[in-house]
């Protein structure tokens, strides 16, 4: 078999630390690479309660100074997969999230991912004690973007990938900061990291990365055009020929209606257990029985989730006899958003702001439809859970939604085809009809459980897309 060894470079992994679907991603990759032959380790920046979650943890790597303190890798194993964790308190010893606390975005983030990328870059140097170096370094958004930049700087001859989960974030710092980055005067141009007079992090890793993957098909095409890319549709495009469209899969064994523990187990056989699941969910959100369907949303509230679209769209189709549960948190419009929407609607609208892994399950379960009406979405995950648990996807055309769901239409009903309900353009009103849409064929007792199955049946695991990296780097490592 062929394979080798890849250091893959973020700032966020399932089980360790999670704001969003890039944890689950970059958590997911080691263990749908392995039977490939790709032994795959994650370097990840020890914040606060990482190192206690390690398993047989052992400094294999150590600086005297690292951005500005000492720093040393913690080699360990946390849910089966290798972690390189970089400990180094004076960067990540800080309450509050990953990336920001209760007064905002951390003013060193730019020096705090930059040492973790310098420590990628160390390791692909000279290996770690006990002799692990990778053939490949795979980057993951902006805070794995200098990685690839301090290959090409650096002359380490290691091929790299960059992945794009969400081109929105960009790592964007002023150009008085070049020096204390560690990257030398040539860095700074068009071709390097410069970006319209500063320095951008993921432009560095696009334009030195050997290839360029993104979390969908459709999304490596929208990247290409300005109201997707961003500012750098001209890199990618420039770029084109080493762009690659990999979809994300979900972890089906975690997300199973037939074992998940944290809900009565069901089947596309026996949807039974579904009702169970949905009764049980009205009331933990303090709903009147709701006749229509049960729409639910679990989201990071924000502009990118469409977030604003609801309160709009959503009287028709609660006045008509459906019901929503949200779960979620972001920017404090949104939340306040969803809290006077429950207020406007008791009985009908439920609302619960904050993160709760368990209770997202127990709304996939119990949910008759999941509502994701993104403005661009890379490709997201939720879509896929709701296909998973028979939860119909109520989706805009963008990004991966667009690849994972097909739309109902008279042809894809008539070829039995259609997983859930797409919509186009992202606006209120083409929400207001696709839920009315959706009521009508919830009301269709026989043509809603042949719907829900097909969904059941949808392939939404890694197989075909592990494949597809491990062919990637396949080709990285043979030049
Ligand atoms: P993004 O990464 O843009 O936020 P994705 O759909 O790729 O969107 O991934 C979001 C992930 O986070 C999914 O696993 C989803 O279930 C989870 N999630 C989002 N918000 C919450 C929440 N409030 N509680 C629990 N899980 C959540
Ligand atoms: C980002 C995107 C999301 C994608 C996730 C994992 O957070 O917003 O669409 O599913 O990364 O790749």
């Amino acid at each position: 078999m062929m394979g080798g060894r890849v250091l893959s470079v973020a700032s966020e992994a399932v089980p360790l630390i999670k704001t969003g679907g890039l944890a689950d991603v970059v958590g997911a990759l080691p263990a749908a690479l392995g039977p490939l032959g790709w032994q795959m380790r994650l370097l990840l920046p020890a914040y606060p309660g990482v190192l206690a979650k390690l398993v047989a943890a052992r400094e294999v790597w150590a600086a005297a100074e690292l951005f500005g303190g000492p720093g040393r890798v913690m080699l360990g194993k946390a849910a089966g997969v290798e972690v390189l964790a970089l400990d180094a308190p004076h960067l990540f010893a800080r309450e509050g999230g990953p990336y920001s606390d209760a007064a905002g975005d951390f003013g060193d983030n730019p020096e705090r991912f930059a040492a973790l990328c310098w420590v990628a870059s160390e390791l692909a140097r000279s290996g770690v004690a006990g002799g692990w170096r990778p053939d490949i370094v795979h980057a993951h958004d902006w805070q794995g973007g200098l990685a690839p930049a301090y290959l090409r700087y650096r002359g380490i001859e290691v091929p790299s990938v960059i992945t794009v989960h969400n081109i929105a974030f960009q790592g964007v710092t002023g150009p008085e900061r070049l020096a204390s980055l560690r990257l030398p005067p040539e860095a700074y141009g068009p071709e390097g990291v410069e970006y319209w007079g500063n320095i951008s992090a993921l432009k560095a890793g696009l334009m030195t990365a050997d290839a360029i993957t993104t979390v969908s098909p459709r999304y490596a095409d929208e990247l290409m055009r300005p109201e997707f890319g961003l500012g750098l549709e001209g890199v990618i495009a420039a770029r084109a020929g080493v762009v690659h469209g990999i979809l994300n899969g979900i972890d089906t064994t975690l997300w199973n209606p037939e074992t998940d523990t944290a809900i009565v187990p069901y089947s596309a056989r026996a949807l039974a257990g579904k009702a169970q699941n949905r009764a049980l969910l009205q009331a933990e959100f303090g709903l009147a029985p709701v006749a229509g369907p049960l729409a639910i949303v679990v989201s990071r509230l924000t502009d990118q989730k469409g977030i604003d679209l609801l309160p709009e769209a959503l009287p028709e189709f609660l006045e008509s006899g459906g019901g929503l549960c949200v779960l979620g948190t972001g920017d404090a419009w949104a939340e306040d958003a969803m809290r006077a929407l429950a207020a406007r609607f008791p009985g009908r609208v439920g609302v619960k702001l904050g993160y709760d892994e368990g209770l997202s399950h127990r709304m996939f379960a119990g949910g008759d439809a999941v509502l994701v009406p993104s403005r661009f979405e890379p490709c997201g995950l939720t879509q896929m859970m709701g296909l998973r648990y028979g939860t119909v996807p109520v989706v805009s055309a963008v990004g991966g939604l667009a690849d994972t769901v097909i739309g109902t239409s008279p042809a894809s009903l008539g070829a039995r085809a259609a997983t859930g309900v797409v919509f186009h353009p992202v606006d209120a009103l083409a929400l207001r009809q696709a839920l009315r849409r959706l009521v009508a064929l919830h009301a269709d007792r026989a043509a809603w459980a042949a719907l829900q199955r097909r969904a059941m049946k949808a392939d939404l695991g890694w197989d075909a897309s592990a494949a597809r990296y491990a062919a990637l780097y396949e080709g990285l490592r043979r030049g």
